[in-house]
């Protein structure tokens, strides 16, 4: 059936459901390159206005996986897992309980994506590494998930064709924050990777694109619900992000810090233990769902037990490092950044509130994401956090330190950063890292 894109465009702008139809045609046109960027962006910012209900967001999930091809793992035995977060700043996990979980024996085949708004993405974080090819064919993708267990891969012209052009639309169209968008855009990809089950991290905060945990919840409940009529096993857990995850943000800083992880390495100061720390739970947490959705273990905490086991083993790591070699990343070139600026507080006080986002667009300005679709992130560009929420701070002490190639871009992010703290003389309590968990 033919349809007028502007007539489409201009029922969900005037608030009307849209028909299964109308979406499919519209995505699968739009896939083809039928209908321009224009008209797209027109869409996504109607949507972002007027919503979905829920058969027009099943709608658009459906079309925007069948913009491509279903990836089939069938020949792969064991339990195919992956995890998804929603999306926030220093939210490297993916890294860690990638190789951990494969190291524990269950494939993990990952589809995942770039930066996103002020938020950081799992390939832009891998492709600092040197060499870190993250396009491989599908024929590689099933091979290195069937004999090394792991194997990530963004959206191609084959596997969610229309995400990989949506996402990237959204990303500089200020269309991101949308429920049914987000829906659509991860059920997609983790349909199309030939998964049986899913572990789900629902960001809500100031640096999510949910701000407030009921929102949150109900993405997460529709990112389930979908899921399950998919007939997978799948797991959310809301979690926090109204402070960055960890000790940086920024591509080869997550990388480093991941690495350590990885190794067992434990930092002599306090504070950077503590930051690193935060990343290494959520890690193991994660991961730990996913070995138990799988069926083989009896509780979470027996899980945790293996997950930690596999990472303190060192098998983690070494998977990493097998990762990377058939991704043919070369760690040890990782980049070092060339230059650093020390942000200090002006105020004494405890650090009330952390506006993440804020902290995410000041990565932005370092050139860690991208402001607009043709940018090229400085892969050592980012930040390094020293306090979080309920910390106490005395004038002239380092909050963060900005890191990157290009001094010249410090000042703008310092501002930011700096405008992204509250600082009061009461101390604020430190909100845990997990607020709920759904299955
Ligand atoms: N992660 C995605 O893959 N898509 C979104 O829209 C948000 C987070």
């Amino acid at each position: 059936m033919i349809f007028l894109p502007m007539e489409i465009i201009k029922k969900k702008r005037n608030g009307f459901p849209l028909t299964s139809e109308e979406i499919n045609f519209f995505i699968q046109s739009y896939t083809k390159s039928q209908i321009p960027d224009y008209q797209m962006s027109a869409l996504l910012m109607a949507i972002y206005f007027r919503g979905m209900n829920n058969e027009e967001t099943l709608a658009l999930t459906k079309s925007m996986l069948h913009s491509g091809i279903t990836v089939d793992l069938s020949s792969v035995p064991g339990f195919k897992v992956d995890k998804h977060s929603t999306g926030g700043v220093g939210d490297k996990t993916s890294l860690i309980l990638g190789p951990i979980v494969a190291a524990a024996g269950l494939p993990v085949p990952m589809i995942s994506g770039r930066g996103l708004g002020h938020t950081g993405g799992t390939l832009d974080k891998l492709e600092s590494i040197p060499g870190f090819n993250t396009q491989l064919s599908l024929e590689d993708f099933r091979k290195n998930v069937l004999e090394k267990k792991i194997c990530f891969i963004g959206q191609t012209q084959e596997i969610c064709p229309a995400d990989k052009k949506i996402y990237a639309l959204r990303d500089v169209t200020a269309t991101i924050e949308s429920l049914p968008l987000i829906c659509a855009s991860i059920i997609s990809k983790k349909m199309a990777e030939g998964i049986d089950g899913l572990v789900l991290d629902v960001k809500f905060g100031s640096g999510a694109f949910m701000k407030e945990l009921s929102d949150a919840e109900s993405l997460a409940q529709n990112l389930m619900s979908i899921a399950r009529g998919y007939g997978k096993k799948v797991v959310a857990l809301l979690t926090n992000m109204n402070q960055p995850l960890g000790r940086f943000a920024g591509n080869s800083l997550e990388v480093e810090e991941c690495v350590s992880i990885l190794k067992n390495e434990t930092s002599q100061d306090p504070v950077e233990a503590r930051m690193v720390n935060e990343t290494r739970e959520l890690s193991l947490i994660l991961s730990a769902h996913m070995i138990h959705l799988s069926g083989q273990t009896s509780s979470i905490d027996e899980a945790y037990s293996r997950a930690e086991k596999v990472l303190i083993s060192g098998k983690a790591y070494e998977k990493f490092l097998e990762l990377c070699q058939i991704h043919s990343g070369n760690l040890s070139l990782l980049p070092r950044p060339e230059h650093q600026l020390a942000v200090v507080s002006s105020q004494k006080g405890y650090i009330n509130s952390m506006n993440t986002e804020a902290i995410g667009v000041a990565g932005l300005l370092l050139k860690a994401g991208r402001a607009k679709a043709s940018d090229v992130i400085e892969p050592t560009a980012g930040v390094e956090f020293h306090k979080k929420v309920g910390d106490s701070v005395s004038i002239g002490e380092k909050i963060f330190t900005i890191y990157g190639k290009d001094p010249g871009l410090f000042a703008s992010a310092q501002v930011k950063l700096l405008e992204s703290l509250s600082i009061s003389l009461q101390k604020t309590a430190a909100e845990p890292l997990i607020k709920k968990i759904l299955s």
